[in-house]
């Protein structure tokens, strides 16, 4: 569709723009609170939080913390909360048996929140980094990231959490032929209303730092992701991916990191047009809260402008730590 435009004066477009009313008849994109999934980090303990240094105003949280997070999330209409691991040094090793343990910390808090506010979706984190003791999404032999036998692993932590009572799955580790693995054995095994949100577009960006030091794999992590991860540079493959994977039987797709990747956002919305989402990663977070900190930036707008332009990209929904800030925000 060509936009038609009179000439001037016939056409003034600061007509349009001179009061709020006018501005809010002819606004495009709304931001609202049910845009929004909010990702929380749980931990091992009772009653207690952790800072993360990198991430300021975040903090890691035991499991009945992340109960009274999920009871806030609920209370200021935000549809989905979505859970990643802190685990221990101890509760990492070679073979990652933690990540599909039922009572592993992450199936602890999605059991708990269900159990206390039913109504709030639970989104989860499927790779096996947490729990890998060098840091990587999948098994590591001889130094390659092996993609088969992670896939079973993936599977395994897939229908655990999907048994703790996980709404949404969100597989994030990049491997090959993941998501059609879970979705049957989801099938098979009862599960078939649980939901995939595959972490489709996922690439290998310096944006995770702040996260990685959220769930402890900073350190653990040898080598780079970038044999799994997408390249930068390359935006026709994510396309080709969110084909296979909605094709493999995921119901929504996102793009990862957010706004430097807004004409990846953009492309797939137009090409598909499935449920997309986007993920303002840890390092987005970081990058804005430090601006704002300095009083370089005006918090509250330069949060909601970050966030309307996912929708304006064609996002339904994002993922990001500024969830209940904002909520707050447009609740009024
Ligand atoms: C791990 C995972 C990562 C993030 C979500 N899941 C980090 C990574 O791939 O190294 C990043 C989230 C963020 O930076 O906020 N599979």
């Amino acid at each position: 569709m060509k936009p038609t435009v009179a000439p001037f004066p016939s056409m003034r477009f600061r007509r349009m723009r001179q009061s709020p009313a006018l501005r809010a008849l002819s606004g495009q994109n709304r931001l609202t609170v049910e845009d929004l999934i909010w990702p929380i980090f749980v931990m091992d303990g009772k009653d207690d939080e952790t800072p993360i240094p990198s991430m300021s105003g975040v903090t890691r949280k035991t499991v009945d913390r992340a109960v009274t997070a999920a009871k806030e999330a609920h209370t200021l209409g935000i549809p989905a909360i979505c859970i990643f691991p802190y685990t221990s040094m101890e509760a990492r090793t070679e073979d990652c048996a933690m990540a599909w343990n039922p009572n592993n910390v992450s199936n602890r808090a999605i059991r708990a929140i269900k159990d206390a506010v039913p109504d709030i979706a639970i989104m989860t984190d499927i790779a096996l980094d947490p729990y890998n003791i060098n840091g990587h999404d999948g098994f590591v032999d001889d130094g390659e990231i092996v993609n088969d036998r992670t896939v079973e692993a993936l599977v395994k932590m897939a229908i655990a959490q999907a048994e703790a009572g996980a709404d949404i799955l969100g597989p994030s580790d990049m491997m090959d032929g993941r998501i059609g693995a879970i979705r049957s054995a989801l099938e098979s095994n009862g599960h078939q209303n649980v939901t995939i949100l595959s972490y489709t577009a996922k690439y290998a960006s310096s944006f995770y730092g702040p996260f990685r030091d959220a769930v402890g794999a900073s350190s653990a992590l040898t080598g780079d992701k970038n044999t799994y991860q997408m390249d930068p540079a390359n935006s026709d493959e994510a396309l080709r991916l969110v084909e296979r994977d909605l094709m493999e039987g995921a119901d929504m797709v996102m793009v990862k990191p957010g706004m430097p990747y807004l004409d990846i956002c953009r492309r797939v919305k137009d090409s598909f047009g499935v449920p997309t989402y986007a993920y303002q990663v840890s390092g987005e977070y970081a990058m804005l809260m430090a601006a704002v900190q300095n009083g370089w930036l005006d918090g509250d707008k330069v949060i909601a402008e970050s966030l309307l332009c996912f929708k304006r990209a064609g996002c339904d929904g994002i993922l990001t730590y500024f969830a209940p800030r904002v909520a707050k925000a447009l609740n009024g």
